[in-house]
């Protein structure tokens, strides 16, 4: 006879029902033993926060009788995997600057998958990622991947020993605190914040054929939580005011330029770093006081990482010529600024491991994380219309395009 109260059943997240329990398997997966740095995560409340931006996403819980045990998200969405070359696009009625139009496929994505502490090694991550993956075919997916830490073994090996995934791109998460005092932005760059409009039209112009460029980049530039996209130029090419907007930039821009977009995280989650000792957290606090009574030091100073904050995220990081590192320092400078007006602890970005543009994100080594590692799988067996091959065999470009919305 079964023993029903060990049968696992995989089913819808329900908030109204789930909710709580869900935080509690959350935390206890989240706090490390032996009193080592953790990091926890706040999600004011709505688990599914991590994916409800993206146009279709599923949130799945793992329960063994009346306790929850694990549980997964999923979300899907149409993405640039490749490239070809194209007779002149007339799209946007633009002509694109290479002659070079993207690739789709739809895409999804596995991501806060956990499975409580002492319920491990029962085969519910197994059973957690079969049942989204089968909700991910059912809706047209072609590709699956998820991200985590190189050295997360039990991740790695469930993904690949098991689930048939492979090694697929390995970018750097580059985090930068955010100091008590301003950061001096050059006076040789001009910066001019684009509306979302002009940020879409620059986008899809330059970087659509950039891999994982999300075709729904419209509903990313317009999201709330998008509070902002700036262009660098070189000081003396154009002005806030001489601006002459974006089809005449795009039509002859300056040598050199740089963009980047701001993203909000701070009012999706929070996070804090727990176990710190106090010492530890004395000299955090202490760099700080000083770097506030003694900003024309510019002391790096450590912001609070112990109680709950909150940060920016960067995202579509682009440029062109030879002065665009110098431009991209000074947008990572300018947002340093942003982000310090709004109390934030730190700004953070992902960048593909050989991106040019990497020279000029400040960050600290300590806490970021050179290598992220990107696993894929193929979902289907046929290849949609204009695919070239196989994507997961497919060689790492120089960029990447990470999506806010999934961070
Ligand atoms: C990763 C995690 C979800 C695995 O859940 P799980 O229910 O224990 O996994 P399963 O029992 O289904 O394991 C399936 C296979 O994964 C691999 N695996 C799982 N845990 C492992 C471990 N600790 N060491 C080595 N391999 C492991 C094994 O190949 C295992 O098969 P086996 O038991 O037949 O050897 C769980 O360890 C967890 O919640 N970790 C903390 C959060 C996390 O890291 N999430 C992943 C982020 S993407």
């Amino acid at each position: 006879m079964v023993d029903e109260s060990l049968t696992v059943i995989v089913r819808e997240f329900d908030v109204n029902k789930d909710r709580e329990r869900v935080e509690a398997v959350e935390m206890s997966c989240e706090v490390g033993p032996n009193h080592k740095l953790s990091l926890f995560t706040n999600m004011f409340g709505d688990p599914i926060c991590r994916v409800r931006h993206s146009p279709s996403f599923l949130m799945l819980v793992a329960e063994i009788g009346e306790e929850i045990v694990g549980m997964i998200r999923g979300c899907i969405k149409t993405v640039t995997c490749g490239k070809k070359l194209s007779r002149k696009s007339k799209q946007y009625n633009i002509t694109t600057h290479t002659n070079q139009i993207p690739i789709y496929t739809k895409l999804a994505y596995i991501l806060g998958l956990r499975v409580s502490p002492n319920q491990r090694r029962m085969g519910i991550g197994l059973k957690l990622v079969n049942e989204i993956e089968a909700w991910f075919r059912k809706n047209g997916a072609e590709y699956s991947y998820m991200a985590t830490e190189n050295d997360n073994l039990a991740s790695v090996k469930l993904f690949t020993d098991k689930c048939g995934y492979s090694k697929f791109r390995t970018p750097s998460i580059l985090v930068n605190p955010v100091y008590a005092h301003k950061i001096k932005v050059s006076p040789n760059v001009t910066v001019i914040p684009l509306t979302p409009s002009e940020a879409v039209i620059l986008y899809r112009n330059r970087f659509s054929t950039t891999e994982f460029f999300p075709r729904d980049i419209d509903s990313v530039l317009k999201n709330k939580l998008s509070i902002g996209t700036f262009l660098a130029v070189p000081s003396g090419s154009y002005s806030t005011e001489s601006w002459p907007g974006l089809y005449k930039f795009l039509l002859g821009p300056p040598y050199s330029w740089a963009v980047l977009s701001v993203w909000n995280s701070k009012e999706v989650f929070t996070l804090q770093v727990r176990g710190a000792s106090r010492v530890k957290r004395a000299l955090a606090k202490t760099s700080r006081v000083l770097d506030r009574a003694l900003p024309w030091l510019n002391l790096p100073s450590i912001p609070d990482l112990f109680s709950p904050f909150g940060f920016h995220f960067l995202y579509g990081l682009g440029g062109e010529g030879p002065k665009s590192v110098k431009m991209i320092k000074a947008l990572c400078g300018f947002a340093h600024n942003m982000a310090l007006e709004r109390g934030c602890a730190v700004v953070a970005t992902e960048v593909a491991s050989c991106e040019p543009l990497r020279f000029g994100i400040p960050h600290w080594k300590m806490l970021s994380c050179a290598e992220d590692l990107w696993c894929i799988k193929r979902l289907v067996e046929d290849y949609s219309d204009g695919s070239v091959g196989d994507w997961t065999k497919s060689v790492s470009e120089f960029s990447i395009f990470v999506d806010p919305r999934e961070i």
